[in-house]
């Protein structure tokens, strides 16, 4: 069986070149897969990923030969983070876990959050003053976070938000790609303080949803809920078990949305004319009131542009697996334990699949113009296969509504700046998004 091609001489300084210039990892990813195609390996001191790229190297680690790729490396940061979360389990303890979940994140109980959706953004945008300037990174940010905690664990965040902004960023980016990749077991105990502080609340939470239960006997429909009175065999979850679970979606579901609602605002700000006709359809879709679903279904041309953006900037650009034993990949042997990344960030921005792929082209997602669907697995912002995105339903209604309703209610203007995608946790535009925003008269004191 041939070997993985890999990087050396020339070729390698013309991807240190390209990570240099645009000051990122992905740019490095792209120059390699240039020179070497789809399926390569990079060889570092400690780290030695297989990486494999395109709709048909997807297809093979997402769903025909899953069983042969787990999601879990014990000494990776986001194990020792989400302990038994959904997101990090493998096997049958990541089946239960998804079946108990998943009810939760469907459609129909998703449309029932559209009025959290809608207020939660409402409590964000009041406070931006008149022809403000805001960072749209962080304030989608607040907005994310609130209306997960509002909606998923029905928890009110508004009077924690402050103390916990920190323990949560600095939880998120306990995860963040870094040295910690060449150097599994390094010590990094600066993340301790903070990592405990979420912990308190989220314990504090669950505790305090067992109380209500045991004094009212009534328990709600959203997760944290359905966590706390699931029992299987006549056993419920223990706390440890139920707060792996509020840490993945405290990580997983805000901060994925907050660089997708991020990246919307950026591309917008930097295309004045998709920002008037996604304006104009706010404007004439949506009132005042918490839109229905019909109304956010409407917003046909703010679904080509979520779309859109998902495919220039996915959130999470780069997936990761483990073998689970020697196998092999399009004809290259993959060893036991090899770590396996699926860039999906190259897939979106391949120019055998996508005309002109890095330009920003709602139209391309357009089937009222004709636009044909993409091949399978050639556009998987939300995964593939059986652990596709649990909350991939909930994130997009979510980003209709915040962003319906900051288009509809404001004028943006995007600041002169270099922004660049950096590889946090998440696709991050960095340094932020500076808008500045002006109430439209029409919505003021409504
Ligand atoms: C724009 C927003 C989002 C994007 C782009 C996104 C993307 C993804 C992707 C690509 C995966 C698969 C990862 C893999 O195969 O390794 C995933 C899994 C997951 N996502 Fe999301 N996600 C988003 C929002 C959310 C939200 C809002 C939630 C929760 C409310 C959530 C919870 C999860 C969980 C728990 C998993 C693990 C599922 C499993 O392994 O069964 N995500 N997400």
């Amino acid at each position: 069986m041939p070997s993985l091609p890999t990087l050396s001489g020339l070729p390698g300084l013309a991807v240190l070149r390209a990570m240099g210039r645009d000051r990122s990892l992905l740019a490095g990813l792209a120059a390699m897969r240039k020179h070497l195609g789809n399926a390569f390996q990079i060889i570092l001191p400690g780290f030695k990923p297989i990486v494999l790229v395109g709709p048909e190297n997807n297809r093979h680690i997402l769903h025909t030969h899953r069983q042969d790729f787990l999601w879990r490396t014990e000494s990776d940061p986001v194990s020792r983070l989400l302990r038994n979360g959904l997101l990090v389990a493998d096997g049958e303890l990541h089946d239960c876990l998804r079946n108990v979940m998943e009810p939760t994140l469907l459609r129909g109980p998703v449309h029932g959050h559209i009025p959290a959706f809608w207020s939660c953004t409402a409590s964000i945008t009041e406070s931006w003053t008149e022809d403000g300037v805001v960072d749209m990174l962080v304030e989608m940010r607040k907005a994310a976070l609130l209306i997960l905690m509002e909606t998923v664990f029905a928890v009110d965040f508004r009077p924690e938000m402050e103390r916990l902004w920190l323990p949560v960023i600095r939880s998120v980016e306990y995860i963040a790609p870094g040295a910690w990749l060449l150097w599994p077991g390094m010590p990094r105990p600066g993340y301790k303080k903070d990592i405990a502080a979420l912990d308190e609340y989220l314990f504090r939470i669950i505790r305090e949803r067992r109380v209500s239960y045991a004094e009212t006997g009534e328990l709600g429909d959203d997760l944290l809920s359905v966590l706390v009175g699931h029992q299987e065999n006549g056993e419920g979850m223990d706390d440890d078990l139920i707060r792996d679970q509020l840490m993945t979606m405290v990580v997983a579901g805000h901060d994925t949305s907050t660089a997708l609602l991020a990246w919307a605002l950026y591309l917008l700000g930097c295309h004045p004319d998709a920002l008037s006709q996604a304006q104009a359809e706010a404007r004439s879709v949506l009132t005042n009131d918490p839109p229905t679903p019909e109304q956010l279904r409407e917003l046909t041309y703010l679904d080509t542009v979520l779309k859109e953006t998902l495919r220039l900037y996915p959130p999470l650009p780069v997936g990761n697996r483990r073998a689970a034993h020697d196998t092999e990949v399009g004809g290259y042997p993959v060893p036991q334990d090899n770590r396996v990344m699926f860039p999906i960030y190259l897939t979106h921005r391949d120019p055998a699949l996508w005309d002109d792929p890095e330009s920003f082209c709602p139209a391309r997602f357009d089937r009222s113009q004709g636009a044909s669907a993409p091949p399978a697995f050639a556009y998987i912002p939300f995964g593939g296969g059986s652990r596709n995105c649990v909350g991939a339903t909930f994130a997009q209604v979510e980003a209709k509504a915040v962003l319906g309703k900051v288009l509809r209610d404001f004028d943006l203007e995007l600041l002169p700046g270099k922004v660049h995608p950096h590889m946090a946790t998440t696709l991050e535009p960095r340094p932020g998004v500076k808008m500045r925003v002006r109430k439209r008269s029409e919505t003021k004191d409504s």
